[in-house]
C-alpha cells in the first residue's frame, strides 16, 4: 500500500526524505531522487492507473495527489456528488504509487478559496472555459499549489483533457516551472468510450448513447485523412454522427490548432485536435483527437 499522507508539511517531510536517502544510496542501480507527480481527482479508474503506471515507468518516487478542488467547480455544477472513494482509490494504486498526497479542502485552502489565482488567459475562456467559466483558472491554480508543494521533476497528464494540458504546458513555460510535463493517451473502454470518472453518473440508456462521441471523432479523422479533406467536411462528418443520437446534446464541436489551441482556417491542412462536448442526460463528457487534414 502506498503512504497516505494528507497534510503539507508531512508530504514535504517524505519527499525530502526520499530525495535524501537517493543521493546517500548514490551507486547506479539505487533509486533516483527524481519526483513524479500524477494529480488526480480521485475515482481513479484505468486512464488514471495508465498515467500512474507511465509515472513508475519514469523511475524514482511516484505521488499521486487525490484531491476534488473546489476552485474549479462553478455554482450549479457537480462539486458535492462528485465521486469520493480513496479507499478504494488507495488499494488500486498499491505497487503503482508511493506515495497518495489526500488533502482536506481546509489543508489546501486554510483562508477559505484563494484570492491569489492564476489566470488562463485567452484560450482559458474559450471550449470548456466558456461552458465553464473560471474553470481553467480554478484548475492552473491548484496545479500550481501542487506543482509548489511536491515540487516534481515531472508531472504526467492525461490527452483526455486535451485543452487542460496545452493550459498547463503553456502555464510552466511562461511561468518558468522546473517541472517537464509528460501525456499520455486517452484510455477508452472498448467501444471507444473515453474512460471518465463522470462515466459513473450515466444510465445504461445514457453509457449507450454516449459511445457517439468517440465515433464521431473517428469519423473526423477518416475525413480529415480522405483527398477532399477539409476542416468543413471533418466538421460536418463529426457533425452528422453526433445528429443520428438524439440523446446526445452538442455542446462545442471544433477543430484546433496544436500549438495555438485556436480554431483553425477553413483552409488549414496539416496536425489539429478535434475538440467535442456534450451533454447526456445530466452528464457532461468530453473527448477529443489528434487528426491530420490532408
Ligand atoms: P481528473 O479528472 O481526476 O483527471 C486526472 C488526470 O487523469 C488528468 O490528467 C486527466 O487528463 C487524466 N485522465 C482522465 N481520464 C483519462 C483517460 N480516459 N485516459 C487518459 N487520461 C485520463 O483532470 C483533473 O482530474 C483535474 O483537473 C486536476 C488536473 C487533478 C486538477 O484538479
Amino acid at each position: 500500500m502506498p503512504d497516505v499522507v494528507t497534510t503539507i508539511p508531512e508530504l514535504r517531510a517524505r519527499i525530502a526524505a526520499a530525495r535524501r536517502d537517493a543521493a546517500l544510496e548514490g551507486s547506479a542501480d539505487a533509486p533516483s531522487g527524481r519526483v513524479v507527480l500524477v494529480p488526480t481527482m480521485g475515482a481513479l479508474h484505468d486512464g488514471h492507473l495508465q498515467l500512474v503506471s507511465h509515472a513508475r515507468d519514469l523511475g524514482g518516487i511516484v505521488v499521486v495527489s487525490i484531491f476534488v478542488n473546489p476552485l474549479q467547480f462553478g455554482p450549479g455544477e457537480d462539486l458535492d456528488r462528485y465521486p469520493r472513494t480513496l479507499e478504494a482509490d488507495v488499494a488500486r494504486l498499491t505497487g503503482l504509487a508511493d506515495v497518495v498526497f489526500a488533502p482536506t479542502p481546509t489543508e489546501m485552502y486554510p483562508n477559505g478559496p484563494s484570492e491569489t489565482r492564476v489566470s488562463a488567459g485567452a484560450v482559458g475562456s474559450l471550449y470548456e472555459g466558456a461552458s465553464r467559466p473560471g474553470h481553467f483558472d480554478g484548475m492552473l491554480t491548484v496545479v500550481a499549489k501542487l506543482f509548489n508543494i511536491v515540487a516534481p521533476d515531472v508531472a504526467v497528464f492525461g490527452q483526455k483533457d486535451a485543452q487542460q494540458v496545452h493550459l498547463v504546458g503553456r502555464m510552466v513555460d511562461e511561468l518558468n516551472i522546473p517541472t517537464s510535463i509528460a501525456v499520455v493517451d486517452t484510455v477508452r473502454e472498448q467501444d471507444g468510450l473515453a474512460l471518465s470518472s463522470r462515466n459513473a453518473y450515466l444510465d445504461p440508456a445514457g453509457r449507450a448513447a454516449a459511445v457517439v462521441l468517440s465515433q464521431a471523432l473517428a469519423a473526423a479523422a477518416e475525413a480529415a485523412t480522405a483527398t477532399t479533406g477539409d476542416v468543413d467536411a471533418v466538421l460536418a462528418a463529426a457533425h452528422e454522427r453526433i445528429d443520428s443520437e438524439p440523446a446526445v446534446k452538442l455542446d462545442y464541436l471544433v477543430v484546433v490548432d496544436p500549438d495555438s489551441f485556436l480554431a483553425v482556417a477553413e483552409d488549414h491542412h496539416g496536425p489539429a485536435v478535434v475538440l467535442v462536448a456534450a451533454r447526456v442526460g445530466t452528464t457532461r463528457l468530453i473527448d477529443n483527437e489528434r487528426i491530420s487534414i490532408h
